[in-house]
């Protein structure tokens, strides 16, 4: 299991709670749902923000979540297929086909964590022409990994974009959140909870006490590009 994994299931119950800024990543990326597609396909699917948020057009939406836990709090219906698996298996991307073409796939807060996005998206080219994505990218905590001085593991906007170009013509937008807290702890929790951390023990303790003790900022940062094929 993968380290961020781990994080996604053991805080299920509470993710909705915190996670401010992935609902309205999701609701943004959501908006910009063109021509009514009926098969959809949703990676990191998580708890339903997307499902939540679409209109009920479709015909097939189909959510894959490597977190059990993440599986079972998604809505489920007769035109809604929930599979729990990872979207970097080459089994998923084998079952899948069998519903191709797909009229859109679409992703929100997920893929900054996929091993070989490169790989992910050429299998997405095989089964759909549209995609819309949203992912986190290295500007996300940028004030909190220049004080500690080490490198974010998020890829940056340009290598997303330079990936995603060789197999789709895309537009892309970057948006930047800061989400203002009471006070440190609550930020650092924040960070636990959300999951956007990776779930990696990045930092020392003595490195998080300091960080606790010296922030000096009310807010923290996200940075995430939004993604949609021409
Ligand atoms: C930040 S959550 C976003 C969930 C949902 N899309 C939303 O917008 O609220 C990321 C989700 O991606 C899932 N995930 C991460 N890596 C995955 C993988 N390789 N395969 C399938 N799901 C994955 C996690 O389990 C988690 O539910």
């Amino acid at each position: 299991m993968l380290e961020h994994i781990k994080e996604f299931s053991r805080h299920a119950n509470s993710y909705d709670s915190h996670t401010v800024i992935q609902k309205e990543v999701a609701t943004h990326l959501t908006c910009k749902i063109k021509n009514n597609p009926k098969k959809v396909l949703d990676l990191g699917c998580g708890s339903g923000a997307i499902h939540r948020n679409m209109k009920p057009n479709y015909e097939l939406f189909i959510g894959v979540d490597n977190s059990a836990n993440m599986c079972e709090l998604h809505p489920k219906g007769e035109n809604t297929i929930i599979l729990n698996q990872s979207f970097e298996s080459e089994e998923f991307f084998k079952y899948i086909k069998v519903y191709a073409p797909l009229d859109l796939i679409v992703s929100s807060s997920a893929l900054q964590w996929s091993k070989n996005l490169n790989n992910v998206i050429k299998s997405c080219k095989t089964i759909s022409d549209n995609i819309l994505f949203s992912i986190f990218t290295k500007g996300t905590f940028k004030s909190i990994y220049e004080m500690t001085q080490r490198e974010s593991f998020l890829p940056s906007v340009e290598e997303v974009v330079a990936i995603v170009s060789k197999y789709y013509d895309i537009d892309y937008e970057v948006k930047r959140y800061k989400l203002e807290f009471d006070d440190n702890i609550s930020k650092f929790r924040y960070i636990k909870r959300s999951g956007v951390s990776g779930g990696k023990k990045e930092l020392t303790l003595i490195q998080t006490k300091e960080l606790i003790k010296n922030y000096p900022y009310s807010f923290l940062e996200f940075e995430v590009v939004f993604i949609s094929s021409k």
